[in-house]
């Protein structure tokens, strides 16, 4: 473990999207390549912490040096996360599908002539709302993403609110931004002292920042 401020610190990080099964072979998932919460893993075990990275099938590779806990579906990744507290911190970077398919079938799904599979959804745990809310054992500091591409600030605020978490990091996604897909990000950081807009810089950068911005919190 590097030496540093968050030393004997336990953090816990979510990354990367989750894949919800439709049937054995098929899923739904979303975009989400996992390079934002890589980068604040990677950061926050910089800064002396030990992180434990609970990550979804994710594009990227995860850093050296953090405990590796590897999910698909949004129950497993809160049951990961369950099992990983006590934390000092959550940081909650992974893009959680919203919902699973609950008549999932256990064999692959049979093309039919003319008929078409009837998938029901129901809504999946809310990871992040769910361990702001905790009443015994909440990490001291929990904080949430949020990505929008309209009323940043207010809609992320409201968010903060509803879910109960600390901070919310928000950004921008709208496509003119580039953000999405892109190396560089534009952050706002909500908590009790307001909104604080930082400069557009590579997701690197903002990892490194969020990451002292934790420790500071934590120390
Ligand atoms: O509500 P929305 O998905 O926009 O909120 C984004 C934040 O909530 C992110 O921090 C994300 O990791 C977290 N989240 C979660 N579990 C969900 C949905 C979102 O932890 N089921």
């Amino acid at each position: 473990l590097a030496d540093g401020p968050l030393k004997g610190k336990h953090v816990i990080v979510t990354s990367g999207p989750t894949h919800e099964p439709i049937d054995p072979v098929r899923y739904i998932a979303n975009r989400s390549s996992g390079a934002q919460g890589t980068a604040l893993a990677r950061a926050i075990s910089a800064q002396g912490a030990e992180v434990t990275f609970v990550t979804g099938p994710a594009d990227v590779s995860p850093p050296t040096g953090v405990k590796v806990v590897r999910v698909k579906t949004a129950k497993q990744m809160l049951d990961a996360v369950q099992d990983a507290l006590p934390a000092d911190a959550a940081v909650f970077a992974a893009a959680v599908a919203d919902w699973h398919v609950a008549n999932a079938s256990d064999s692959k799904m049979k093309k039919t002539k003319g008929g078409m599979p009837d998938l029901e959804f129901a809504e999946n745990p809310d990871i992040l709302a769910t361990v702001s809310q905790m009443t015994k054992g909440r990490p001291e500091l929990v904080v949430g993403f949020a990505a929008e591409t309209d009323d940043v600030i207010a809609h992320a605020t409201a968010k903060r609110d509803r879910k109960g978490c600390d901070w919310i990091v928000a950004n921008d996604v709208s496509p003119e931004t580039g953000i999405m897909g892109g190396d560089e990000n534009a952050v706002t950081v909500i908590s009790d002292a307001g909104a604080d807009s930082w400069p557009r810089m590579d997701k690197d950068t903002v990892a490194r920042q969020l990451a002292a911005k934790i420790a500071e919190a934590l120390t």
